[in-house]
Protein backbone atom coordinates (compact mmCIF):
# COMPACT_ATOMS: atom_id res chain seq x y z
CA UNK A 1 0.00 0.00 0.00
CA UNK A 2 1.42 3.39 -0.46
CA UNK A 3 0.12 6.78 0.65
CA UNK A 4 0.79 9.53 -1.24
CA UNK A 5 1.07 13.21 0.34
CA UNK A 6 0.76 16.31 -1.68
CA UNK A 7 3.45 18.08 -2.83
CA UNK A 8 5.29 21.02 -1.47
CA UNK A 9 7.66 23.52 -3.22
CA UNK A 10 11.15 23.44 -2.94
CA UNK A 11 14.66 24.84 -4.18
CA UNK A 12 15.51 22.61 -7.34
CA UNK A 13 19.23 21.49 -7.73
CA UNK A 14 21.92 23.26 -9.61
CA UNK A 15 22.65 20.90 -11.56
CA UNK A 16 20.53 20.63 -14.52
CA UNK A 17 23.33 20.87 -16.70
CA UNK A 18 24.40 17.15 -16.06
CA UNK A 19 23.45 14.75 -18.24
CA UNK A 20 21.96 11.65 -16.80
CA UNK A 21 24.22 8.77 -16.45
CA UNK A 22 21.86 5.97 -18.03
CA UNK A 23 24.95 3.77 -16.76
CA UNK A 24 24.07 3.97 -13.11
CA UNK A 25 20.47 3.91 -13.83
CA UNK A 26 20.81 0.84 -15.07
CA UNK A 27 23.47 -0.07 -12.12
CA UNK A 28 19.91 0.79 -10.10
CA UNK A 29 17.93 -1.80 -11.81
CA UNK A 30 20.43 -4.24 -11.54
CA UNK A 31 20.72 -3.60 -7.95
CA UNK A 32 17.35 -3.93 -7.35
CA UNK A 33 16.36 -6.60 -9.11
CA UNK A 34 14.08 -4.56 -11.40
CA UNK A 35 14.14 -7.34 -14.17
CA UNK A 36 13.90 -10.73 -12.33
CA UNK A 37 13.12 -10.29 -9.16
CA UNK A 38 16.97 -11.07 -7.78
CA UNK A 39 19.17 -7.91 -7.48
CA UNK A 40 22.81 -8.39 -9.09
CA UNK A 41 25.91 -7.21 -7.70
CA UNK A 42 29.12 -8.22 -8.28
CA UNK A 43 32.87 -7.69 -7.94
CA UNK A 44 32.93 -5.48 -11.10
CA UNK A 45 30.21 -3.64 -10.44
CA UNK A 46 31.71 -2.85 -7.37
CA UNK A 47 34.90 -2.07 -9.15
CA UNK A 48 33.16 0.18 -11.74
CA UNK A 49 31.03 2.18 -9.23
CA UNK A 50 33.51 2.75 -6.64
CA UNK A 51 36.28 4.39 -9.69
CA UNK A 52 33.33 6.76 -10.54
CA UNK A 53 32.11 7.80 -7.28
CA UNK A 54 36.36 8.28 -6.41
CA UNK A 55 36.67 10.35 -9.14
CA UNK A 56 33.42 12.97 -8.79
CA UNK A 57 34.77 13.37 -5.29
CA UNK A 58 36.76 16.30 -5.54
CA UNK A 59 33.78 17.99 -6.61
CA UNK A 60 30.71 16.56 -5.00
CA UNK A 61 29.64 19.07 -2.60
CA UNK A 62 30.45 21.70 -4.56
CA UNK A 63 28.65 20.58 -7.47
CA UNK A 64 25.34 19.20 -5.18
CA UNK A 65 25.11 21.28 -2.34
CA UNK A 66 22.98 24.16 -2.49
CA UNK A 67 20.74 25.73 0.39
CA UNK A 68 17.52 23.81 -0.40
CA UNK A 69 19.55 20.23 -0.75
CA UNK A 70 18.35 18.59 2.18
CA UNK A 71 14.77 19.80 2.46
CA UNK A 72 13.55 16.60 0.83
CA UNK A 73 14.68 14.43 3.65
CA UNK A 74 13.63 16.74 6.18
CA UNK A 75 10.28 16.42 4.84
CA UNK A 76 10.85 12.68 4.83
CA UNK A 77 11.46 12.57 8.22
CA UNK A 78 8.96 15.04 9.37
CA UNK A 79 6.13 13.83 7.39
CA UNK A 80 7.04 10.47 7.31
CA UNK A 81 6.65 10.15 10.74
CA UNK A 82 10.05 8.96 10.82
CA UNK A 83 11.66 8.40 14.70
CA UNK A 84 14.53 6.28 16.01
CA UNK A 85 17.36 6.36 17.67
CA UNK A 86 20.30 4.37 15.68
CA UNK A 87 20.42 5.67 11.56
CA UNK A 88 22.78 4.54 8.91
CA UNK A 89 22.71 7.04 5.85
CA UNK A 90 24.16 4.27 3.84
CA UNK A 91 26.14 6.18 0.08
CA UNK A 92 26.27 9.03 2.14
CA UNK A 93 29.10 10.21 -0.41
CA UNK A 94 30.50 13.76 1.26
CA UNK A 95 27.34 13.84 3.70
CA UNK A 96 25.89 17.31 2.61
CA UNK A 97 22.72 16.41 4.51
CA UNK A 98 24.91 15.83 8.18
CA UNK A 99 24.41 19.53 8.82
CA UNK A 100 20.85 18.51 8.98
CA UNK A 101 20.84 15.23 10.36
CA UNK A 102 23.34 15.72 13.42
CA UNK A 103 21.58 15.83 16.74
CA UNK A 104 18.37 14.61 15.30
CA UNK A 105 18.93 11.17 16.37
CA UNK A 106 21.56 9.62 19.22
CA UNK A 107 23.38 7.37 16.56
CA UNK A 108 24.00 8.61 13.50
CA UNK A 109 26.73 6.88 11.08
CA UNK A 110 27.34 7.18 7.36
CA UNK A 111 28.79 4.62 5.19
CA UNK A 112 30.09 4.69 1.68
CA UNK A 113 31.67 2.45 -0.42
CA UNK A 114 33.75 5.35 -2.00
CA UNK A 115 36.64 6.67 0.32
CA UNK A 116 37.11 9.33 -2.07
CA UNK A 117 33.88 10.41 -1.18
CA UNK A 118 34.08 10.17 2.54
CA UNK A 119 37.40 11.67 2.33
CA UNK A 120 35.94 14.36 1.37
CA UNK A 121 33.70 14.56 3.57
CA UNK A 122 31.78 17.84 5.30
CA UNK A 123 33.02 19.34 8.11
CA UNK A 124 30.46 18.17 11.01
CA UNK A 125 30.01 14.48 9.14
CA UNK A 126 29.25 12.04 11.49
CA UNK A 127 31.60 8.65 12.36
CA UNK A 128 32.21 7.55 8.66
CA UNK A 129 32.62 4.21 7.64
CA UNK A 130 34.07 2.79 4.39
CA UNK A 131 31.99 -0.52 3.82
CA UNK A 132 30.04 -2.12 1.03
CA UNK A 133 26.34 -1.81 1.64
CA UNK A 134 25.30 -5.46 0.28
CA UNK A 135 27.27 -6.95 3.15
CA UNK A 136 27.11 -4.19 5.70
CA UNK A 137 28.98 -5.02 8.81
CA UNK A 138 25.73 -4.83 11.27
CA UNK A 139 23.91 -7.14 13.71
CA UNK A 140 20.45 -8.06 12.47
CA UNK A 141 17.90 -5.67 13.14
CA UNK A 142 19.64 -2.62 14.67
CA UNK A 143 19.09 -0.04 12.30
CA UNK A 144 15.89 1.87 12.91
CA UNK A 145 16.16 4.08 10.48
CA UNK A 146 18.18 3.79 6.75
CA UNK A 147 18.33 6.63 4.86
CA UNK A 148 19.09 5.92 1.12
CA UNK A 149 19.48 9.33 -0.53
CA UNK A 150 20.47 8.91 -4.18
CA UNK A 151 21.56 5.08 -3.82
CA UNK A 152 21.44 1.48 -4.58
CA UNK A 153 18.62 -0.64 -2.73
CA UNK A 154 19.70 -3.84 -1.62
CA UNK A 155 16.74 -5.14 -0.43
CA UNK A 156 17.69 -8.19 1.45
CA UNK A 157 20.53 -6.58 3.55
CA UNK A 158 18.00 -3.45 4.18
CA UNK A 159 15.94 -6.10 5.30
CA UNK A 160 18.17 -8.01 7.61
CA UNK A 161 19.41 -5.11 9.40
CA UNK A 162 16.15 -3.13 10.15
CA UNK A 163 14.41 -3.49 13.20
CA UNK A 164 11.05 -4.81 12.63
CA UNK A 165 10.00 -1.24 13.39
CA UNK A 166 12.33 0.42 11.48
CA UNK A 167 11.88 2.37 8.41
CA UNK A 168 13.92 3.15 5.01
CA UNK A 169 13.89 6.73 3.65
CA UNK A 170 14.00 7.05 0.10
CA UNK A 171 15.32 9.71 -1.65
CA UNK A 172 15.80 10.98 -4.99
CA UNK A 173 16.85 14.83 -5.30
CA UNK A 174 15.90 15.21 -9.07
CA UNK A 175 13.15 12.81 -9.21
CA UNK A 176 12.97 10.69 -12.09
CA UNK A 177 15.84 12.71 -13.23
CA UNK A 178 18.26 11.73 -10.64
CA UNK A 179 20.51 8.85 -12.33
CA UNK A 180 20.42 6.74 -9.30
CA UNK A 181 16.50 6.79 -9.15
CA UNK A 182 13.38 3.99 -8.15
CA UNK A 183 9.76 4.74 -8.19
CA UNK A 184 8.37 3.98 -4.73
CA UNK A 185 6.42 1.26 -6.24
CA UNK A 186 9.78 0.05 -7.75
CA UNK A 187 11.32 0.70 -3.98
CA UNK A 188 8.19 -1.86 -2.82
CA UNK A 189 8.36 -4.41 -5.40
CA UNK A 190 12.31 -5.12 -4.73
CA UNK A 191 11.85 -5.29 -0.61
CA UNK A 192 8.69 -7.43 -1.15
CA UNK A 193 10.51 -9.48 -4.03
CA UNK A 194 13.90 -10.07 -1.72
CA UNK A 195 11.44 -10.66 1.25
CA UNK A 196 8.32 -12.33 0.57
CA UNK A 197 6.46 -9.88 2.93
CA UNK A 198 4.46 -7.04 2.59
CA UNK A 199 5.76 -3.32 2.41
CA UNK A 200 3.77 0.17 3.01
CA UNK A 201 5.00 3.69 1.87
CA UNK A 202 4.18 6.68 2.55
CA UNK A 203 5.49 9.12 -0.61
CA UNK A 204 5.54 12.81 -2.04
CA UNK A 205 7.98 15.33 -3.81
CA UNK A 206 9.59 18.42 -2.87
CA UNK A 207 10.03 20.80 -5.98
CA UNK A 208 11.49 18.04 -8.61
CA UNK A 209 12.77 15.67 -5.57
CA UNK A 210 10.78 12.48 -4.51
CA UNK A 211 11.30 10.69 -1.09
CA UNK A 212 9.64 7.63 0.51
CA UNK A 213 9.28 6.11 3.94
CA UNK A 214 8.76 2.69 3.48
CA UNK A 215 7.91 0.27 6.49
CA UNK A 216 7.17 -3.58 7.10
CA UNK A 217 3.27 -3.94 7.11
CA UNK A 218 1.76 -4.56 10.26
CA UNK A 219 1.49 -8.84 10.25
CA UNK A 220 -2.52 -9.65 9.62
CA UNK A 221 -2.89 -5.84 8.31
CA UNK A 222 -5.62 -5.70 5.55
CA UNK A 223 -4.21 -4.69 1.70
C1 LIG B 1 24.86 9.43 -6.33
S1 LIG B 1 25.93 9.34 -4.97
C2 LIG B 1 24.93 10.05 -3.68
C3 LIG B 1 25.74 10.59 -2.53
C4 LIG B 1 24.89 11.27 -1.46
N1 LIG B 1 23.91 10.38 -0.92
C5 LIG B 1 24.22 12.47 -2.04
O1 LIG B 1 23.03 12.41 -2.34
O2 LIG B 1 24.91 13.49 -2.20
C6 LIG B 1 25.87 7.60 -4.59
C7 LIG B 1 26.80 7.22 -3.46
O3 LIG B 1 26.56 5.85 -3.13
C8 LIG B 1 27.81 5.22 -2.92
N2 LIG B 1 27.66 3.79 -3.14
C9 LIG B 1 27.43 3.16 -4.30
N3 LIG B 1 27.37 1.84 -4.11
C10 LIG B 1 27.54 1.63 -2.79
C11 LIG B 1 27.60 0.46 -1.99
N4 LIG B 1 27.47 -0.77 -2.50
N5 LIG B 1 27.81 0.61 -0.67
C12 LIG B 1 27.96 1.84 -0.12
N6 LIG B 1 27.94 2.98 -0.84
C13 LIG B 1 27.73 2.88 -2.17
C14 LIG B 1 28.73 5.91 -3.92
O4 LIG B 1 30.09 5.74 -3.62
C15 LIG B 1 28.25 7.34 -3.83
O5 LIG B 1 28.94 8.07 -2.84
Amino acid sequence: MIEELPGVDGVDEGTRGTVVNHRMREVTELVAGADAGVGVWDDSLVGEVRTLFDSLAPDWTTTRDHPGRNAPVLDALDRGAVVGRTVLELGAGTCISARDLQGRFDRYVAADLSWGMLSHAVDGAPPLVCTDGSALPLADGVLDVLILQNMFLFAAEVDRCLAVDGCVVWVNSRGPETPIHLSCEAVVVSLESATGSEWRAVTSTVGEATWAVVRRAPRNAAR
